[in-house]
């Protein structure tokens, strides 16, 4: 009698529970929680730390993207040391690392097939011609998350550093995680060590979440930037931990003449709450790939311990494109060489094609709430010669000086803009207005909703 008033839908759910994985029925009962769930270990995969798992990975995902279009699936990474090659992620999917769960990239090079350089930038970063492998990568996908309790996915990446020092890679070397025209991402509580290079590529994406990650790097380990928007768009990064060899956010898009005719900016990218070490780079550059345009780029409430410089400009001759409308407030400070850094011409250039007609237009760019101690120079600002750095508005900055500060605390050429309420004092160049400078009012809408609470 009692199981008669069970309603359709409940009774079948039962079932469905009865057949399946307790587990994976406590997650798919939430809403957003995906339907199907399997284990790592299902597909063969021995988290040893040993035994070469890439079969295993590519099998699982194979599998699940069948899976997925009806009711979305889960691939769960339990406790253990899961050594692999590079994979691809599917649609509907969600890779959940279990608390001590570890995925390890080979470092055999064997592993790391070539694939083809982005269409923006032309060749490979590091090399012409194609590129290792990223780690984990996807293209065309929507979707997709990246989430579990704070497991790891570890690059090993001493190896690729040893050998781009000893100039031994033909070859550019994979990021760890690279995702292509891909919308509805959320990569959160989840860690990110030693990656070969770059750390995290959302590239000609939209809508992509960053939360609660972390991510670890030796300060001297070469180009380990740490979250790399490229030419993507609503991309939000929030309360992430970073530590790096290079910048911990770099906003790009695209490389000299081929990042200008694939034309895609990065834009309405919002940063909260980043927490920054990098003694040898920005905690948030803007190019110095831009040539596809970098506007509306909101970044509040982050600190940053021993880095170079907080959020700087980077843009070159041959570049083309634009940054504009950046707004940063309340940044806190603790050893820093230059509080503020552009540097109209950084250099690098993908080959002798570049356009040196190709003037990039920096204009636009406000600063305010700004505290620093222990700093060896306030301003460092370089614009472009006949091409000024323009609308550069900077109010409210401390900049506590350290034992060995420079006499010249701020040298500005080829910059325009205004300051207010500025210790120490500003370059001429940079006016006094009185003003406090803009920061948009409204929130930027970015999707996807939140995470779903699912246990897997
Ligand atoms: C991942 O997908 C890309 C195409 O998007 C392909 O070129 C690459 O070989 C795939 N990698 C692996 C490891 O399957
Ligand atoms: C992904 O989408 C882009 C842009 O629409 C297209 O050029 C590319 O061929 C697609 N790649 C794959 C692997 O489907
Ligand atoms: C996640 O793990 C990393 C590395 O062990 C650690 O530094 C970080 O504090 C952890 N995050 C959380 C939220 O526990
Ligand atoms: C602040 O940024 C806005 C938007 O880009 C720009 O129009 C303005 O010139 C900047 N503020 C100042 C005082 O330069
Ligand atoms: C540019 O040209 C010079 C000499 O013509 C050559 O040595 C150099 O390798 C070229 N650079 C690139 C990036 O192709
Ligand atoms: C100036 O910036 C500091 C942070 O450095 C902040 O606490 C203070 O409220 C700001 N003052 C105004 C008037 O906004
Ligand atoms: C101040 O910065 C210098 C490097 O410029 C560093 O060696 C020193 O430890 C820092 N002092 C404090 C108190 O953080
Ligand atoms: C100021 O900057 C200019 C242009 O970058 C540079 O040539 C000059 O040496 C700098 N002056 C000092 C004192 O650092
Ligand atoms: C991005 O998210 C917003 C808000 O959820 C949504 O309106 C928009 O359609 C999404 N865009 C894409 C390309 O998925």
């Amino acid at each position: 009698m009692a199981t008669g008033r069970i309603p359709r839908p409940a009774a079948v759910a039962v079932a469905l529970c009865a057949a399946a994985l307790l587990a994976a029925c406590a997650g798919a009962s939430r809403a957003g929680c995906r339907k199907h769930v399997a284990k790592i270990t299902e597909y063969g995969a021995v988290g040893d730390g040993k035994r070469l798992n890439t079969a295993a990975f590519a099998k699982a995902v194979a599998d699940l993207s069948e899976r997925a279009r009806d009711g979305g699936a889960a691939l769960v990474v339990p406790p253990g040391k899961w050594l692999t090659g590079p994979f691809n992620l599917t649609s509907h999917f969600t890779l959940y690392l279990d608390e001590g769960a570890e995925i390890l990239a080979s470092q055999d090079m064997k592993d790391w097939p070539l694939i083809a350089p982005l269409p923006s930038y032309g060749r490979g970063r590091d090399e012409p011609g194609p590129r290792y492998s990223n780690f984990i990568a996807g293209s065309n996908l929507t979707d997709v998350i990246i989430t579990g309790k704070n497991g790891t996915i570890n690059g090993q990446g001493q190896v690729w550093w040893d050998k781009y020092h000893a100039k031994e890679l033909q070859f550019t070397r994979g990021y760890l995680l690279e995702l292509l025209y891909s919308d509805n991402i959320i990569i959160s509580d989840v860690t990110f060590v030693d990656s070969p290079s770059w750390n995290l590529h959302p590239t000609y994406c939209t809508n992509v979440t960053i939360s609660g990650v972390t991510i670890l790097a030796p300060v001297h380990s070469p180009n380990t930037d740490g979250i790399d928007p490229d030419s993507s768009s609503h991309v939000k990064i929030e309360d992430c931990y970073i530590v790096s060899g290079d910048d911990c956010i770099a906003v790009k898009s695209g490389w000299d003449e081929y990042g200008i005719k694939f034309n895609m900016p990065s834009q309405h990218i919002v940063i909260k709450r980043l927490t920054c070490i990098s003694p040898t780079s920005a905690m948030i550059a803007l190019g110095s790939e831009m040539s596809g345009g970098i506007r509306d780029v909101r970044a509040e409430d982050s600190i940053a311990i021993n880095t170079e410089s907080a959020v700087r400009v980077k843009s070159g001759v041959g570049r083309g494109g634009f940054v504009k409308d950046i707004f940063v407030r309340g940044l806190s400070l603790h050893t820093m060489k230059w509080v503020f850094w552009m540097t109209g011409n950084y250099g690098q250039h993908p080959d002798n094609s570049s356009d040196p007609s190709a003037m990039p237009k920096v204009t636009g760019i406000n600063y305010s709430d700004v505290f620093a101690e222990n700093v060896t120079m306030a301003g460092r600002m370089e614009g472009i010669p006949n091409d000024p750095y323009t609308g550069i508005c900077i109010s409210n900055v401390t900049a506590r000086l350290a034992p060995d500060a420079k006499k010249l605390q701020w040298n500005c050429t080829d910059v325009k803009g205004v300051t207010s309420g500025v210790t120490p004092k500003p370059c001429p160049e940079l006016g006094a207005e009185g003003k406090p400078c803009a920061f948009p009012e409204e929130e930027l809408v970015i999707g996807p909703p939140e995470l779903p609470k699912c246990s897997y």
